[in-house]
């Protein structure tokens, strides 16, 4: 159902600037139901899972790079299809456990539906890379008719996301082609991300459990 309600408007999506203004108008629903989503939880649980949310818009230079690289013709049509992450949000959270709250939050939403999965946490990449990513089709309304527009969400701890900027830093430097020593390193400095998650995670549910222990004696 969903395929055929996105290539019919797909269909219909004829220039660039409509199909950009689709992709910013899926970029602000899905960070608002984001924001919405962090204060009901902040609402319940008195806590806030996330720490920052970032939004962006793939610049056009880089859905062209990334179509060629992937052996396509640069047309809307293409774009569509192949390039998922034209509208990208990032997710920071404190702790490995809020990026599966929030993963099942947003899963969970009936206004929005789960394209894909990865869970790059349980299953870090070659490169060391950890985080959790979703594809997922926003439904914009417009004044005639409804596009399921894809947006990609990264959510990451600070950790992750502490480590990923480096790495996509040093990856943009030497063209993919970095020295082997410096990419060992970057597999160990993941190896200790990991484990910098686990024992604030742990420390963390330690506090809690002291703190509410401490409140019941007082
Ligand atoms: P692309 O990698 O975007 O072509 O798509 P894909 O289908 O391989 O998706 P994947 O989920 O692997 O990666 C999507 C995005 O995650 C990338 O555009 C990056 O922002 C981020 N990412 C994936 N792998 C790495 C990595 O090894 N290092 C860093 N720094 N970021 C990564
Ligand atoms: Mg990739």
């Amino acid at each position: 159902m969903l395929r055929k309600i996105q290539e019919r408007e797909y269909d219909a999506i004829e220039d660039w600037e409509t199909l950009i203004f689709l992709y910013r108008s899926a970029l602000r629903e899905i960070e608002t139901k984001i924001m919405i989503l962090n204060d009901e939880f902040q609402q319940t649980h008195r806590y806030n899972p996330i720490e920052h949310v970032k939004a962006r818009l793939k610049t056009p230079e880089s859905i062209v790079k990334k179509l060629r690289a992937n052996g396509h013709e640069s047309t809307i049509a293409n774009m569509v299809r192949y390039v998922n992450d034209i509208a990208g949000i990032r997710i920071t959270c404190s702790f490995t456990s809020d990026i599966y709250q929030l993963a099942d939050m947003i899963a969970k939403r009936t206004d929005l539906k789960v394209l894909n999965l990865k869970d790059y946490i349980q299953h870090p990449k070659e490169s060391g890379y950890q985080s959790y990513h979703m594809i997922v089709a926003v439904p914009i309304f417009l004044s005639d008719s409804v596009v399921d527009t894809k947006v990609e969400i990264q959510i990451r701890t600070i950790a992750q996301d502490f480590w990923a900027s480096l790495e996509h830093k040093i990856a943009y430097k030497f063209e993919g082609n970095a020295p082997s020593y410096i990419s060992r390193e970057l597999k160990e400095c993941a190896r200790i991300v990991e484990k910098l998650d686990e024992k604030m995670l742990s420390l963390n549910n330690a506090i809690v459990k002291a703190k509410a222990l401490q409140d019941q004696n007082a």
